[in-house]
């Protein structure tokens, strides 16, 4: 079984080609995984505009699938399905990708599935060696998204709790402007955080209270952007490491010291971390340590599969292929969607093979 994918909700213009492993097929692996990043385009404006997305995903796209077919070896003749994210995000973003893979699909007589970025982010962990069990909590934490989810198994999530008002990605971005870092923020903050003392300067906790599982940034954005303003000289050398060390700790701090508490109270025996920010080095390591101190297992899936990419929606389009469902092509895009609802606008059709 194999799968071309695409993902375009946002700024990352991405096909991939998923298929079985060689093993009798019990998991999806990656035959190619090809990007094309909009952040030089962004960065000009500081943050993504959706207009201009739309456009360059138009233009990238179908250089990125003969790339993608070239990288895996194959032509069209060798796909069995054709996946696209059609939501949350970006709309015009979307409908590049989606009725660019519906247009495949019809042409070629192949099934089309419109798959949820956020099983997309959570399926990463599935394209690993050794992919997490079931049931886990997962902290998926991205630009737009900062939610705990208990995962019962592959597409049963019921939410624990979320952020009420910025993202943990969004924080890390709006800061980083504030600093004139530029976009994306998160990865500008890890970078200069690099020799800072994380306890230099205090910043506060949203909602501390371990037992609620929710998150709030807006207090640290505001607070850390106020103490940017304050000072005479613009922060650099040593204190601008302590600064950036400081805000990454505050985010990875109540992020880990919530997802350990409620895996825990969950009765969850681990914790699956997803989503762009999860590529942030000194989050993957706290949650590694808190969750061995708690006697939990913790599972990050490898760095280039954390930010948005077009593997990930293959891994999650070959597990639904793998019941055998597919959504038709009558599926829309949408900018909103909860992960609870994935499975919407999918038709079982009972379980294929594996090795077609
Ligand atoms: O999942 P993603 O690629 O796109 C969305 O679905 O939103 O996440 C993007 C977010 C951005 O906010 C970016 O600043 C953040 O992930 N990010 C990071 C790092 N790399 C990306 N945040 C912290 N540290 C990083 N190394
Ligand atoms: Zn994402």
């Amino acid at each position: 079984m194999r799968v071309l994918a695409f993902e375009s909700s946002c700024d990352e213009t991405a096909v991939a080609v998923v298929a079985s492993a060689t093993d009798g097929g019990s998991r999806p692996v990656i035959v190619a995984n090809v990007i094309h990043s909009q952040v030089n385009t962004h960065a000009l404006f500081g943050g993504v505009v959706p207009e201009v997305a739309s456009r360059e995903h138009l233009v990238r796209i179908a250089p990125l699938v003969r790339e993608a077919l070239s990288t895996a070896g194959m032509t069209l003749d060798d796909i069995n399905a054709v996946a696209a994210t059609r939501g949350p995000g970006l709309i015009g973003a979307l409908l590049v990708g989606v009725q660019f893979a519906k247009g495949i699909a019809m042409a070629r007589g192949l099934p089309f599935l419109g798959m949820h970025h956020l099983e997309g982010h959570l399926a990463a962990a599935l394209l690993s060696d050794h992919p997490p069990p079931y049931p886990h909590l997962a902290l998926l934490v991205s630009g737009g998204h900062t939610v705990m989810y208990k995962v019962q198994s592959f597409g049963e999530y019921s939410v624990l709790g979320g952020t009420r008002d910025d993202a943990a990605g969004e924080a890390f971005d709006k800061i980083a402007k504030v600093l004139g870092l530029g976009y994306p923020g998160g990865v500008q903050i890890q970078r200069c955080a690099e020799g800072g003392d994380a306890q230099a300067i205090a910043m506060p906790r949203g909602i501390p209270q371990k037992s609620l599982a929710e998150f709030s940034f807006s207090g640290l954005k505001t607070h850390a952007a106020e103490y940017i303003r304050r000072q005479v000289q613009p922060l650099e050398g040593q204190h601008l490491a302590d600064f950036c060390a400081s805000v990454q700790h505050a985010i990875g701090d109540i992020l880990t010291k919530k997802a350990v508490y409620h895996a825990h109270a969950q009765g969850l025996e681990g914790v699956v971390l997803a989503g762009g920010v999860a590529a942030n080095t000194h989050l993957r390591d706290l949650l590694e340590q808190r969750c061995a101190a708690r006697g939990l297992w913790s599972f990050v899936p490898e760095r280039a599969l954390c930010t948005d990419n077009a593997a990930m929606i293959g891994a999650a389009a070959w597990m639904r292929m793998r019941r055998g469902e597919s959504s038709g092509f009558g599926v829309p895009a949408v900018s909103r969607w909860p992960l609870q609802n994935a499975g919407d606008g999918f038709v079982a059709k009972g379980p294929v093979g594996t090795t077609v």
